[in-house]
């Protein structure tokens, strides 16, 4: 059997098509309206929370009487009880109609559009899909829309859930996963809060530097991350990382870093970032940042580079998350990081146990 390890990468999938550039939203009529037809005629619209406020990007969204919409609260991030409670809703709305659903939002809400998608022709329930190649057969067409930039959402083909009875935080990591469609608007960027948007972006560029710092390498995956690096340099390293060429550029920078994770690994941060996120709820991309202030004796160049964009973009940080916590929950965080071992031995090798003892473990999520 051929070693892909090395040199190459498994047989990847894409995004099947993806439209770029601003005013691009206008398109979705016409990509939505190809889906309909006499038999199933329903769409499904899960937009973030924050539009229901915004009417005048949802008022230019193209609803049938008969579509399904849905907030989708951004409050919590998914887990597989959330994922399962809005499919018995639409389910219960009629499903045996739905045609395309349209995530609309930032990551937490294109991870549900593509959960609900597979359950929809699946069956059972998120828990049975979260781990690799679990999902049988394709989804609902999934158009997906992202309204923030950095996590790379939109490109993968996994929808991260945490399974609040296992403590697991694991996706459906399936071929099947992948959107259908994406449309790419910088133009729906425009409001994103400063500190928000400057997290979420940092998830794009650490995805690259855990990818390109780990063992697992190939030209591809290096291709993605270096040019996502060099795009959000661009962006962060400007003094208005929020100008409309920016957001634009981190747009791509957000796909592209994506890309790469789909073909190669993560490393410390996001084990560690995970940890934050399952015992003390945490956004990912704040417990990204949060996580990287500890990291300087893994990635001391990233780490340098990662504080000089903090400081240049006048961002706040917080320290002191895990003061006062119990043993008991320093032992949750461990055992919540440690679990991670493709992208710990992407970093560490496979003895990451005998750097990353519970008492390191402990000390630097202390310094975090
Ligand atoms: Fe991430």
């Amino acid at each position: 059997m051929t070693n892909l390890l090395d040199t190459g990468i498994r047989n990847a999938r894409n995004v099947d098509r993806y439209i770029f550039g601003q005013g691009a939203i206008g398109e979705l009529a016409d990509i939505i309206n190809l889906r309909r037809n006499t038999q199933k005629d329903q769409v499904v619209f899960l937009i973030d929370e924050y539009f229901e406020v915004c009417p005048s990007i949802v008022d230019q969204l193209p609803f049938e009487a008969n579509d399904q919409l849905y907030y989708v609260s951004t409050q919590d991030e998914p887990t597989t009880f959330s994922v399962d409670k809005l499919t018995d809703e639409v389910m219960s709305n009629g499903d045996g109609d739905v045609c395309a659903i349209v995530g609309m939002g930032g990551g937490s809400v294109l991870d549900t559009a593509k959960a609900l998608s597979n359950l929809l022709t699946n069956g059972g329930c998120a828990s049975d899909y979260q781990g690799w190649d679990l999902v049988k057969v394709p989804g609902v067409f999934k158009i997906g829309i992202p309204t923030i930039s950095g996590t790379g959402a939109e490109a993968t083909r996994t929808c991260v859930m945490t399974n609040k009875e296992s403590g697991l935080k694991l996706g459906m990591n399936s071929d099947h996963t992948v959107f259908d469609q994406l449309i790419l608007d910088p133009g729906l960027t425009v409001t994103v809060p400063r500190t928000q948007y400057f997290f979420s972006g940092m998830d794009a560029w650490i995805h690259c530097i855990e990818a390109l710092s780990g063992s697992y390498r190939n030209p591809v995956g290096d291709a993605f991350s270096t040019q996502a690096i060099d795009l959000c340099r661009d962006v962060f390293g400007d003094g208005n990382m929020r100008s409309d060429r920016n957001r634009a550029k981190l747009m791509v920078a957000s796909y592209l870093g994506g890309c790469a994770i789909a073909t190669s690994y993560v490393g410390v941060v996001h084990p560690f970032s995970a940890g934050l996120s399952v015992v003390l709820g945490l956004h990912h991309c704040e417990a990204n940042c949060i996580a990287m202030m500890a990291m300087e004796s893994f990635y001391p160049k990233e780490y340098r580079e990662f504080i000089k964009f903090v400081e240049m973009n006048e961002i706040n940080i917080r320290s002191g998350v895990c003061e006062g916590l119990s043993d008991s929950q320093f032992n949750t965080l461990f055992q919540s990081t440690i679990v991670h071992e493709k992208p710990l031995t992407n970093a560490l090798g496979d003895e990451f146990r005998t750097v990353l003892t519970e008492s390191r473990v402990r000390e630097l999520f202390e310094r975090m």
